[in-house]
């Protein structure tokens, strides 16, 4: 075979890899299986992101009412969030016109931010808790919920054929005031994450609410 017949194998092999490639993962027909599959995917994520939120605030607000007595006893410790810049609430608008691939960017990107923060906030809240009153369950698992739906987020973008690592995830640097030795300095600063994670489980919940809208072809989201 000369070069040309060569090339025009490889063209015609490399053609297949692309149609099969589509085939198997970003296209969706409507009343299919994959769809159907999409659908149930998106009904778990949009659970999981409501019980993040909710127990998220619920940690959140058992820390606060530890002091409800006196109401500017946090203030001290609320700091900007290291999320800060990731969809700011002036922005939720502009999110409503962004695309699929887009809104499951800045969700990975809030999700990412957490991976290394969250298991430690989880354990100190825990920790907080059980010294104030022995019967609370494990921060309601926040953790384990932020797992299991960060997965579906994952089977949900490779359904698409999206990527979903992301590189440009805020990084955290609150550890050591984290695990000071000093109680105030650990309390405020379980304060503050709590808070911070508080609000941007409202952000993943608005974000997954728009783009299980965008699924179900509804106008407008
Ligand atoms: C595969 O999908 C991509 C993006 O959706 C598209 O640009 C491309 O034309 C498709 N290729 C084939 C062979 O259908
Ligand atoms: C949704 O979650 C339920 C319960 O965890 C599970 O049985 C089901 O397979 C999930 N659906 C999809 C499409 O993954």
């Amino acid at each position: 075979m000369d070069i040309k017949g060569k090339g025009s194998v490889l063209l015609l092999l490399v053609s297949t890899l692309v149609l099969c490639q589509n085939v198997s993962s970003s296209t969706c027909v409507p009343r299919e299986k994959c769809e159907v599959m999409l659908q149930g995917l998106y009904n778990n994520a949009s659970y999981l992101a409501w019980s993040i939120r909710f127990y998220g605030k619920k940690a959140y607000l058992d820390l606060v009412n530890l002091h409800y007595w006196r109401s500017t006893y946090f203030l001290p410790g609320r700091k900007r969030c290291h999320t800060a810049d990731i969809l700011p609430r002036h922005e939720h608008r502009r999110a409503r016109r962004m695309q699929e691939k887009d809104l499951l960017h800045v969700v990975m990107l809030l999700l990412d931010s957490w991976k290394e923060p969250l298991p430690h906030v989880a354990e100190e809240t825990h920790k907080l808790m059980k010294f104030y009153s022995p019967i609370k369950k494990k921060d309601e698992s926040i953790y384990l919920r932020y797992q299991r739906f960060k997965s579906v987020i994952i089977e949900i973008a490779s359904k698409l054929g999206l990527e979903t690592s992301v590189q440009d995830f805020a990084s955290w640097s609150d550890m050591e005031s984290l695990k000071s030795s000093d109680d105030q300095t650990r309390l405020f600063t379980v304060y503050n994450l709590l808070r911070c994670f508080a609000i941007d489980a409202e952000k993943i919940e608005f974000l997954v609410y728009i783009l299980k809208c965008l699924a179900d072809n509804e106008d407008p989201c």
